[in-house]
């Protein structure tokens, strides 16, 4: 990954005016997240202005808070994270046509993109050869430094970038669909998942337990690896044929061969050999968890079978919108437990204990 630096506005390039909108951020890699007034550009001619309603808590959010990525995508303090952005349009500029005040609006975790490379001409802006423009800590071309998430009052974003949330789901639950939904979406529909299939999920948080629901719902036999025994009920609930514990050699050695896909959600450091000889010829591990370490790998289980490890991130804005009309359709939403913004820190401390049930969503009407 290239590293994202805040860049200088040019100097000729004249600031949009701004208006200020509270927000919650990090100082540093080790201060509690904390209230803070940051600017929002006005709406240029292409910009929907969002009152954010609600706003999912990823596990990225907490990995940038706590500059975890410094030796790819450095953290800029202070830092509002936040990007699973579901709200209401309450300004739109003269050049836009896709929304009107008062329509839901939904941002997930770009904001813009250089629009001209090949990835971009192709609908997947998310792999921008120039980088995507991130929801947060990515550099703002408007006012320079860093753009600043959902943990906030507003957000203002080119139309083109903002989606359109199917009304019958429930909003706050619809919010982690913006990154957990399309990160988890996106593999399973590349892997051309369908019934019949055998389909492991790695990890049973935010990502995870909606990674079920989406395998269940294209008809594969799914199972879910978890390290907190605690879960089995609810991955059984959530659409889970089986549950394993992936702490028992016995139990994980039973699946051995029989996996067409597996997808792994976990933060930090594991040994991922076990998942692949788990996997059928021709199987995929398709890594979109985001540990910091290098995973080590024993490179004669790919071999003998031909196995796959593929990775990939979030999805572009068609095939998210894609996604949310699935949910819609099928009525697919995340489990959520909200909280107000002053919780955001008890939050973060219950993700690291794998203490989820299954996403934290921050109802914004708290961040008065
Ligand atoms: N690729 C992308 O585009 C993308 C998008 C969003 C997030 N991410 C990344 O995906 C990861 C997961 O995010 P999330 O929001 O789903 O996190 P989360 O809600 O904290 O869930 C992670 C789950 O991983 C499992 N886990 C945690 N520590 C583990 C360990 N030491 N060994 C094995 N399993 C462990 C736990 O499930 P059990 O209790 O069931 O074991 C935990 O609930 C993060 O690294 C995040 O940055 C990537
Ligand atoms: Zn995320
Ligand atoms: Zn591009």
């Amino acid at each position: 990954m290239s590293a994202l630096r805040a860049v200088p506005i040019p100097e000729e390039a004249p600031k949009p005016q701004t208006y200020t909108a509270k927000a919650y951020a990090a100082q540093s890699p080790t201060s509690s997240m904390a209230a803070i007034t940051i600017p929002r550009r006005t709406p240029q001619p292409k910009d929907v202005q969002i009152e954010i309603l609600y706003c999912g808590v990823c596990h990225t959010d907490l990995h940038f808070a706590h500059n975890d990525f410094a030796n790819s995508i450095p953290t800029t303090y202070p830092c509002v994270p936040g990007h699973e952005i579901v709200g209401r349009v309450v300004k739109t500029g003269n050049a836009v046509t896709k929304f009107r005040n008062g329509d839901l609006a939904a941002v997930g975790c770009m904001v813009d993109s250089d629009r001209t490379c090949e990835s971009c001409r192709e609908g997947e802006e998310q792999y921008c050869a120039s980088m995507p423009v991130l929801t947060y800590n990515g550099p703002d071309k408007h006012l320079g430094g860093v753009t600043y998430g959902g943990y906030s009052q507003s957000v203002v974003v080119d139309e083109d970038f903002v989606l359109h949330v199917p009304k019958n789901l429930n909003l706050a639950a619809a919010a982690p669909l913006l990154c957990a939904g399309i990160t988890t979406y996106a593999p399973l529909r590349r892997a051309k998942i369908r019934a019949g299939q055998k389909v492991g999920i790695v990890g049973l948080g935010g990502l995870g337990h909606i990674g079920v629901k989406f395998a269940a719902a294209f008809g594969a036999n799914v199972v879910v690896f978890t390290t907190s025994a605690n879960k089995t009920a609810d991955a059984i609930r959530l659409g889970a044929h089986e549950v394993v514990n992936s702490k028992n050699d016995a139990e994980m050695q039973k699946h051995a061969g029989t996996f067409h896909f597996i997808l792994d959600t976990v933060p930090v450091q594991h040994n991922i050999n076990p998942y692949i000889n788990l996997l059928k010829r021709d199987g995929t591990l398709g890594l979109v968890g985001a540990p910091a370490e290098p995973l080590p790998l024993e490179v004669f289980g790919l071999l003998f079978g031909r196995k796959h490890i593929s990775g990939s991130i979030i999805g572009g804005i068609r095939e998210t919108q894609e996604m949310l009309d699935f949910c819609g359709e099928h009525n697919v939403t995340a489990d959520v437990e909200m909280i107000g913004i002053q919780q955001i820190n008890q939050a973060y401390d219950r993700l690291l204990k794998n203490d989820v049930k299954y996403r934290f969503v921050i109802d914004m009407a708290s961040l008065k």
